[in-house]
């Protein structure tokens, strides 16, 4: 047998239209646009339609597609209940996780795997999954959770469940910017994750699920949480250098930085810097842009290690004023459009995914009655 390919790096199990990245040369592109074009000129709410079928829209599909996500944005009644008796303390993801699932009890195409209930299901899990970040944090509050406002967009609709009030343009941008970059990255952990679940032939919340324990890990989607706690623990600016260098010694990794795709900057990266930057400017404090900044090229000057995507959505998400164990949570509610995309190609053409162990533990072992045996060190 071959060597195994721990982590499977440079692996290709499929073939896709949806998401292409080019790790050398830092590009990035949904369905064949740059994610630069995208951030600047798009919306979550067009990129989200731009996934899911493949080209831009005209205004109607667009419009119809606003009211469409607008009509499914609310959460049943039922599954709030729910959501309100789960322990205020519980970790935010795992809520998160617990609520996906408890979804498809109130849906009832939930097992219906054709492709008009997927679209369907994509749309709904897109919608509501804002709903349910911003009912998690306001349960957990103990305030009261604040229903969707039809008028309002994706990103707007999101910090107005969250706080209540209507947000600026500069928040709502940054927001809108920051879900854009984050709705697909082809075959990440948490895509892969719930595509195997597709390949069982099991059914879309079920996949959704998968994708949001997946993402969870903090080598994945919970990195941003760790970059901002990371921050919060390093203080100020003029703790950065002895900061980084103590832990470098110690061979600890350091959170928002390096990827498995991109050899040079991450072109995430690089637009939420700019809004962070702005942010810095307009909302502050200043420092934590400045800690990152110092960060970044202390990093590179090191380690010649780049910042991904997680690095400067943290500090997005501070400016914003958002809880730092959130992060992972909008991280899941912008990228289950991209899952649901995937997993509708996988079931489009779909195999088994089933890979192999090379086994390399004791073979040919007699079975011994048990007043024979004796303790010998456990297998790891
Ligand atoms: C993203 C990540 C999991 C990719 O992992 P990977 O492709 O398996 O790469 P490895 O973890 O094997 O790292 C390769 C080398 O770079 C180093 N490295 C990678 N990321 C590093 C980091 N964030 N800090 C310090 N060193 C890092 C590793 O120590 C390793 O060095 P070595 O060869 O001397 O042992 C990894 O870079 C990481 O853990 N980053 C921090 C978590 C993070 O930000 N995740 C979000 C990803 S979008």
């Amino acid at each position: 047998m071959s060597e195994p390919l721990v982590g499977l790096e440079d692996v290709v199990i499929t073939n896709s239209t949806i998401c292409f990245i080019d790790g050398e040369k830092g590009i990035l592109r949904y369905r064949g646009y740059d994610v630069h074009a995208l951030a600047e000129k798009s919306t979550y709410e067009e990129t989200a339609w731009l996934l899911m079928y493949g080209r831009l829209p005209v205004a109607s599909e667009l419009q119809a597609f606003h009211e469409e996500l607008a009509k499914h944005r609310e959460v049943p009644e039922g599954a709030l209940a729910i959501l309100r008796v789960i322990p205020a303390k519980s970790d935010a993801m795992a809520w998160l996780r617990t609520s996906v699932s408890l979804l498809s009890a109130f849906d009832s195409e939930s097992e219906d795997n054709s492709e008009p209930a997927n679209i369907r299901k994509t749309i709904l899990l897109t919608a509501r999954l804002a709903t349910l970040v911003a009912a998690i944090e306001r349960c957990r509050q103990n305030l009261p959770i604040i229903a969707p406002d039809p008028a309002l967009d994706q990103a707007a609709n999101f910090l107005y469940m969250l706080t209540g009030k209507k947000p600026d343009e500069l928040s709502r941008r940054a927001m809108d910017i920051a879900l854009i970059l984050q709705a697909d990255h082809e075959l990440n952990a948490s895509t892969f994750a719930g595509r195997v679940t597709v390949s069982t032939q099991s059914d879309m919340y079920s996949a959704v699920t998968s994708a949001v324990g997946t993402l969870k890990g903090p080598l994945h989607g919970g990195a941003n949480q760790r970059v901002m706690e990371m921050l919060e623990a390093i203080g100020t600016p003029d703790q950065v250098d002895g900061w980084l260098k103590g832990q470098l010694c110690a061979k600890k990794k350091i959170m928002g930085f390096g990827h498995r795709v991109y050899t040079t900057v991450d072109p995430r990266a690089a637009i939420l810097k700019q809004m962070s930057k702005e942010l810095s400017i307009k909302v502050g404090p200043a420092k934590w842009y400045e800690m990152s900044e110092m960060l970044q090229q202390a990093m590179l000057k090191e380690k010649n290690i780049n910042p991904n995507l997680d690095f400067y959505s943290a500090t997005v998400y501070r400016y914003l004023n958002i809880h730092t164990d959130l992060f992972p949570l909008i991280f899941a509610m912008s990228r289950v459009v991209g899952w649901g995309t995937h997993f509708m190609e996988q079931y489009r053409n779909n195999r088994l995914i089933r890979p192999m162990t090379n086994y390399v533990g004791p073979q040919n072992l007699r079975y011994t009655p048990i007043q024979e045996r004796v303790a010998t060190p456990l297998i790891p």
